[in-house]
C-alpha cells in the first residue's frame, strides 16, 4: 500500500487541479494490486488533502496550496520540557513490522495466519450487536469476563479481585503507578521485557538488576537485591520469560514469594504467554499460591489472539488492589466496552480452545524448525530450547556487538532484535532474541537463519 501512495503521490504531482486519476481498475491493473489496496491508497492521499474524491465520477488532483508554510520554531518547548524525554526506541523496534521482503524474527505477536482472524470476526460481530455494546461497561469490567479470567487463573482467586484492563502494557502502566512512587527502585529480571523497563524508565523507577538463569530469577541473589536497594517490589515473568524462555522451577516458586514476604515487598507476575506453551502444561501462576495478596498478576491474551485485542486483567487483592483500580479509573476510566465484550465471546466461543491447541502445534513446528535451522547454518550458536512463548535466546561469540549484528541482519534481509536493551544495565555477554511465530512459514523461519549466517560469517 505504501509503495502504491508513493507512486500515486507522484503522479498527482506531475497533474494539473482537477485533472482526473485513472480509474480505480485501471490502477488495479497498471500497478497489479487488489482494489482494496488502491482504495486505501487512494483514501491515504485524499486525506493528506492531495486528491479529491466524488462518488460516481473518480478521483482528481486537488488545488495545491499556494505556498509552503515556514517551518514553525518548536524551540521554546525544549526549554519548557525539560529532560523528562521518555525512550520508546527498543519498544517501536519490536513494534515495527518488517520491510517487504524481510524475513521477520523479531516482534512479540503472532503472525496474521496463525491469529484466530475469523473468531475474532464474528466475536466482534456479536458483540456489536448487543444493543448495549457501546454503553459504559460495569466499573472494573465486564462481570462475566472478570469470573472467566479468575478461574483461568485459579486458586482462591475471585471475580472480586480482577479487574479488566486496556492489555498487558498499559497494565504494567496502571501496576507500577499505583504501587510506587516515582524515584523508587523495581527489582527486574536481568534480561527482562523491554517494554516493561521503558514503561518503569518512565513512571521515574530505578530498575536493579537480578540476573535470571535456565530455571528463572534467582532467588539467592534476589535477596541480596530487596537488601541492598530497600525495593518494594520485584518484576518478574515466572513462565515463558521474555526473552530468555525460561519458566520459574516449582521450588523457586516457593522461594520467590518467601524471599518478598521477607522484604515485606510486592511480586508483580507478568503472565503473558500462558497459552503458548509447546511442551508440559507450564506451573500455575504465583498468584494462586498466594494468600496475603503479595503477588499482582497481569494476564494478558493478545499473544494468543492478535495485537489489537487490547484488552487484560489485573489480579490482586487487599489496598493495593483498591489502589489499582483507582489508578485505573482516573487514568483513562475503562477499557472500551466493545472489546471486553469481544473478549468474553472469543474465550466463550466453542472454537477458542481448538484456537489454543492449533496455535501450541504450530508454534511447536516452528520452534523445532528454528532451532534444527540454527543448529545447520549457524552450528557455534548455542540456543535455549524454550517450553513456551514465542522466542528463543541466542548467546553470540563473546566480543560480537549484538546491537551492530541486528542493523546489519536488517540489511541482509532478516528482522532480530539485539540483547542489549534486554538488560536494565550493562549487557554480561552478546545475544539475539529471535522470534518463532511472526514468521509466515517454517520455510520463511530457515531462510531467515539463513539470510542470518550469512551476515554473521
Ligand atoms: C513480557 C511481556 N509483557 C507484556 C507485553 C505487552 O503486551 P500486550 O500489551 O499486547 O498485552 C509484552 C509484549 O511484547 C511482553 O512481551
Amino acid at each position: 500500500m505504501a509503495a502504491l501512495a508513493d507512486a500515486l503521490r507522484g503522479d498527482v504531482r506531475r497533474m494539473g487541479p482537477g485533472e482526473r486519476l485513472p480509474s480505480s481498475r485501471a490502477l488495479v491493473e497498471r500497478h497489479r494490486v487488489s482494489p482494496v489496496t488502491v482504495s486505501r491508497a487512494l483514501g491515504l492521499l485524499a486525506a493528506e488533502g492531495l486528491i479529491v474524491t466524488r462518488p460516481g465520477s473518480g478521483a482528481f488532483a486537488a488545488e495545491r496550496p499556494s505556498a509552503a508554510p515556514e517551518p514553525a520554531d518548536f524551540g521554546w518547548q525544549a526549554v519548557t520540557l525539560g529532560d523528562r524525554a521518555v525512550d520508546p526506541s527498543g519498544v517501536s523496534w519490536l513494534l515495527t513490522p518488517a520491510p517487504d521482503g524481510v524475513v521477520a524474527l523479531s516482534g512479540g505477536y503472532l503472525h496474521p495466519s496463525l491469529q484466530p482472524v475469523r473468531a475474532l470476526a464474528t466475536a466482534a460481530a456479536r458483540a456489536a450487536r448487543r444493543p448495549d455494546a457501546w454503553d459504559m461497561p460495569a466499573l472494573g469490567g465486564l462481570p462475566e469476563l472478570r469470573a472467566w479470567f479468575a478461574r483461568t487463573v485459579g486458586g482462591a482467586v475471585s471475580p472480586a479481585d480482577v479487574v479488566i484492563t486496556s492489555g498487558g502494557q498499559q497494565s504494567l502502566t496502571t501496576v507500577l503507578r499505583a504501587l510506587l512512587a516515582p524515584g523508587a527502585p523495581l527489582l527486574v529480571e536481568s534480561p527482562t521485557y523491554l517494554g516493561a523497563l521503558a514503561v518503569a524508565r518512565a513512571s521515574g523507577l530505578h530498575p536493579v538488576p537480578v540476573p535470571v538463569d535456565a530455571d528463572g530469577v534467582r532467588p539467592d541473589l534476589l535477596a541480596e537485591a530487596f537488601a541492598l536497594s530497600g525495593a518494594r517490589a520485584l518484576y518478574t515473568q515466572p513462565t515463558f520469560h521474555n526473552p530468555t524462555g525460561a519458566v520459574l522451577s516449582d521450588e523457586r516458586r516457593g522461594q520467590v514469594l518467601d524471599v518478598a514476604r521477607a522484604a515485606g515487598a510486592f511480586v508483580i507476575e507478568d503472565d503473558f504467554a500462558r497459552h503458548l506453551g509447546v511442551a508440559a502444561p507450564p506451573p500455575p501462576p504465583l498468584v494462586a499460591r498466594d494468600g496475603e495478596g503479595r503477588v499482582v498478576h497481569i494476564a494478558s491474551l493478545t499473544k494468543a489472539t492478535a495485537p489489537s485485542l487490547r484488552v487484560a486483567a489485573v489480579i490482586a487483592r487487599g489496598p493495593a488492589a483498591a489502589r489499582i483500580r483507582a489508578t485505573q479509573l482516573v487514568e483513562e476510566f475503562f477499557p472500551a466496552r466493545p472489546l471486553q465484550e469481544t473478549l468474553l465471546e472469543l474465550v466463550s466461543s466453542p472454537g477458542w480452545a481448538r484456537h489454543l491447541r492449533a496455535v501450541r502445534t504450530a508454534l511447536r513446528e516452528r520452534r523445532d524448525a528454528t532451532l534444527a535451522a540454527f543448529a545447520r547454518d549457524l552450528p557455534g550458536l548455542r540456543a535455549s530450547r524454550p517450553g513456551g512463548g514465542l522466542h528463543l535466546w541466542i548467546r553470540l561469540p563473546d566480543g560480537v556487538d549484538d546491537t551492530a549484528v541486528a542493523e546489519a541482519a536488517l540489511r541482509g534481509g532478516v528482522l532480530v532484535s539485539a540483547g542489549r536493551p534486554f538488560f536494565p544495565a550493562e549487557a554480561p555477554a552478546p545475544h539475539l532474541r529471535i522470534s518463532y511465530g511472526t514468521a509466515a512459514s517454517t520455510a520463511e523461519l530457515a531462510e531467515g537463519a539463513r539470510r542470518l549466517a550469512a551476515v554473521l560469517s
